[in-house]
């Protein structure tokens, strides 16, 4: 059987496709209620209520998950935050990679290349936005001054136009691109089972495979 390598443990897949589900059911009827006309389909209020539900589900999947696994997170975050030159390569070579499918262009990237680590901190940022602007125009709707209330609604829309795109190149990248696959050992496989072959580990991100490799290799001494 091919060899394989862990990138995501259990604990935070499950966050992620917790979060996946509710985010789809956000954006899905946040749609329904930022076009005019699919107004027929917000009659009697049904995607309103869901859109509540899933934001509680949005907002409660991490506050449990991060006090039970506060050493991910924070390791998690770091990688979010952590820019440099390296990204600069990444950046030269995405459109031959991603466009004509050039690995060579590609250089060595880490646990998550710069592409993931943008939606990452897309998903950090906006989740914030989201959910102060959403506390207000939920809790707050029938007190708070008109201004703060528009604001709400104009920032909430802003950040549903900026990360709308974003998802559904992650579930491109994810699902569909040709580099990313094979289901069962690539992308896909990273969060559905948890683990990638090692030559995807080693073609994709061949910075953090050389690093697992050397702690396995010293655990194994
Ligand atoms: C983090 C938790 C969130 C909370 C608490 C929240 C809450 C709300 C509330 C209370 C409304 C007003 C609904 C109404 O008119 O009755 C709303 C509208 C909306 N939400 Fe959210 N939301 C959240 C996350 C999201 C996410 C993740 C998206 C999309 C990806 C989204 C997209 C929208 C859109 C497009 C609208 C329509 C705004 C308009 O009327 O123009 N929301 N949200
Ligand atoms: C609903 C459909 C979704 C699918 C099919 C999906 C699929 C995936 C897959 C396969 C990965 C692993 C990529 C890799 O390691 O190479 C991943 C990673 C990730 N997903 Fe999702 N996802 C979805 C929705 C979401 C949503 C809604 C969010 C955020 C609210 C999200 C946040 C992330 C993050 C932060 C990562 C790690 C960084 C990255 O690999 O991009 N995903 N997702």
């Amino acid at each position: 059987m091919e060899q394989e390598v862990e990138r995501y443990r259990r604990p935070t897949r499950i966050l992620h496709w917790v979060h996946a589900g509710a985010f789809t059911v956000l954006f899905l009827t946040g749609l329904i209620l930022f076009i005019p006309a699919l107004g027929v389909l917000a009659q009697d209020s049904w995607s309103r209520v869901l859109h509540r539900v899933a934001a509680v589900l949005f907002v409660v999947a991490p506050l449990i998950y991060i006090p039970l696994n506060w050493r991910a997170t924070w390791r998690g975050v770091k990688e979010a935050f952590n820019w440099g030159e390296d990204d600069l390569g990444w950046a030269a070579a995405a459109p031959r990679y991603y466009f004509l499918c050039d690995e060579e262009a590609m250089p060595p990237q880490e646990h998550m290349n710069t592409g993931q680590k943008l939606w990452w901190l897309l998903v950090i940022v906006f989740g914030v936005v989201f959910l102060i602007t959403g506390f207000i125009m939920w809790v707050f709707k029938a007190i708070a001054p008109a201004g703060l209330l528009q604001w709400s609604v104009l920032i909430h829309d802003l950040a549903f136009i900026a990360i709308g795109p974003m998802f559904l190149v992650h579930l491109y990248l994810s699902l569909m691109h040709p580099l990313m696959r094979p289901l069962g050992t690539g992308a896909w496989s990273s969060m559905w089972r948890g683990k990638v072959s090692v030559d995807y580990a080693r073609t994709h991100h061949a910075k953090w495979y050389a690093k697992v490799a050397k702690s396995e290799e010293a655990k194994s001494q």
